[in-house]
């Protein structure tokens, strides 16, 4: 992982509380972090649950793995060491959204466990909510709306996620979501009811 390289740095504390930010959101910060293959959901569940929350007036909001791309992640590949760097700074930007008080959706594939669970490692117990869309792959390659497992199974794509490259599947995720029969409504529900059952949200 990322070493500190840059030396007579020092560490500011903020005037304003972590808390007191929560406690002007009215809940805590958490970060969902959605994890799974290409076409599997993660996204759309992601920013289905973000509109729902904020049309319940709640802080929210959604860092999605092909828009970083385009911009705070641009200069990074698919190279499993690009990947872990990509996740790395989503982790970081992730844990100041979290102390800023906002209910923080992650849609990246985050196929390396053990970049999963250096996020998780940044955060304080309780914050990371590890949600595994379980979209079986066959499902995930028939959708294709970008095409690219097309062109991954004709070798035109190398290292792609599920078919050359692994995906490690979490092993105790706090959620589940069954993305291969259930609806994206329906699975936006569950994390919001997930979200209460913890005593993230009130409703
Ligand atoms: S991650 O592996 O580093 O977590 P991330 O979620 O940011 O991936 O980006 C995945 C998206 O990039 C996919 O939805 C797809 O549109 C695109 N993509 C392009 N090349 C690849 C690849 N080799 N493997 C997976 N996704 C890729």
């Amino acid at each position: 992982m990322a070493e500190q390289l840059a030396t007579n740095v020092h560490w500011h504390e903020h005037m304003v509380s972590k808390a007191e930010r929560w406690q002007l959101s009215g809940h805590k910060g958490v970060m969902l972090w959605f994890t799974g293959l290409s076409a599997s959901g993660k996204s759309t569940v992601a920013n289905t649950v973000d509109h729902k929350l904020h049309a319940l007036g709640k802080r929210t909001f959604v860092l999605d793995g092909d828009n970083i791309r385009m911009g705070l992640n641009k200069n990074l590949k698919f190279s499993a060491e690009d990947r872990a760097e990509n996740i790395r700074r989503i982790g970081e930007v992730g844990k100041l959204f979290v102390g800023a008080g906002v209910i923080t959706s992650t849609a990246f594939i985050s196929p390396y466990r053990r970049d999963r669970d250096a996020v998780r490692a940044l955060l304080e117990p309780g914050e990371f909510i590890e949600i595994f869309m379980d979209t079986p792959i066959e499902i995930c390659e028939k959708r294709d709306p970008k095409g690219l497992y097309k062109k991954a199974r004709a070798g035109e794509l190398k290292g792609f996620t599920g078919i050359d490259d692994p995906y490690e599947a979490p092993e105790k995720p706090e959620l589940l979501l069954d993305g291969g029969k259930k609806g994206i409504d329906e699975l936006a529900d569950e994390v919001i009811a997930f979200l209460t059952s913890r005593g993230v949200l009130k409703l």
